[in-house]
């Protein structure tokens, strides 16, 4: 376990399938731990592709294992097109988590794409989480994963989801296809207990060596800001994505 000026604490591992395993188990202590404590457990799914060899373990080894029945399952964006698009974020986790695990189904909470108007949505998802989590809205678990260019969610460089102060869902533009989606605000990523970044292959390398302050050749690291008040951090790479760090 590495730390750095940074305090980021990474949990290095040789490959993404070892990753997975062992951010499995990690999960399913923090799950256990915030059901003792309050009841139920918070998540917040990534999107992307990093996640989805880890959806497959939970879905095959912890789907009696982590208490599912009192988690809430929420995302940390969603790309603005419908649930059955390959590019649906939670369509594909639907897929590959969701329809294999014993969750109620009012337990779990998709960003619900409407047809026409990408702001109601978000005000919508934003109510959720607030009625669902109560004030301050502190998800217990926040999964991310990082482009390389040091976005996460859909918090790209220049974003308003950076500074908003207020909501805790943004309808934002993309600079890269589907370019209309929908992302938590760095606001209350920075609100929960613990937040999981999945790093994985040499094409995050940049970003990691930024992301941990080693490196300022992207301009603005939005992963870099996710530094929750009263929360951890812990990033998950694997030997690719930590090369020279
Ligand atoms: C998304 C994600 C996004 C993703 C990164 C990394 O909706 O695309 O929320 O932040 O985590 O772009 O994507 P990969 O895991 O596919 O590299």
């Amino acid at each position: 376990m590495a730390t750095d000026r940074l305090k980021r604490e990474m949990r290095l591992h040789r490959d993404h399938s070892h990753l997975c395993e062992s951010l499995a188990r990690s999960l399913e202590q923090r799950v256990k731990e915030a059901v003792e404590a309050r009841g139920r457990c918070a998540m917040a799914l990534a999107g992307g592709q990093t996640p989805l060899p880890l959806f497959d373990v939970l879905a095959k080894s912890f789907s009696e294992r982590i208490p599912w029945d009192c988690v809430h399952l929420f995302w940390g964006d969603e790309r603005w097109v419908p649930a059955d698009h390959p590019e649906s974020n939670y369509g594909v986790a639907y897929t590959r988590l969701v329809k294999h695990l014993p969750i109620p189904e009012a337990q779990v909470h998709p960003i619900v794409v409407h047809p026409t108007d990408i702001e109601a949505a978000a005000e919508t998802y934003d109510r959720l989480i607030q009625k669902t989590l109560g004030t301050p809205p502190r998800f217990d678990v926040v999964l991310l994963g990082m482009g390389s260019d040091g976005h996460t969610a859909s918090i790209f460089a220049e974003s308003e989801a950076l500074t908003e102060q207020e909501r805790c869902v943004l309808p934002v533009e993309s600079p890269r296809p589907p370019l209309e989606r929908i992302t938590l605000t760095l606001k209350v990523i920075n609100l929960a207990r613990h937040v999981y970044f999945m790093v994985v292959g040499n094409d995050k390398s940049e970003a990691l060596k930024c992301a941990f302050g080693q490196k300022n050749t992207i301009e603005l690291c939005p992963a870099r800001f996710v530094e929750p008040a009263a929360g951890n951090v812990i990033w998950w790479v694997d030997a690719d994505a930590a090369e020279g760090l």
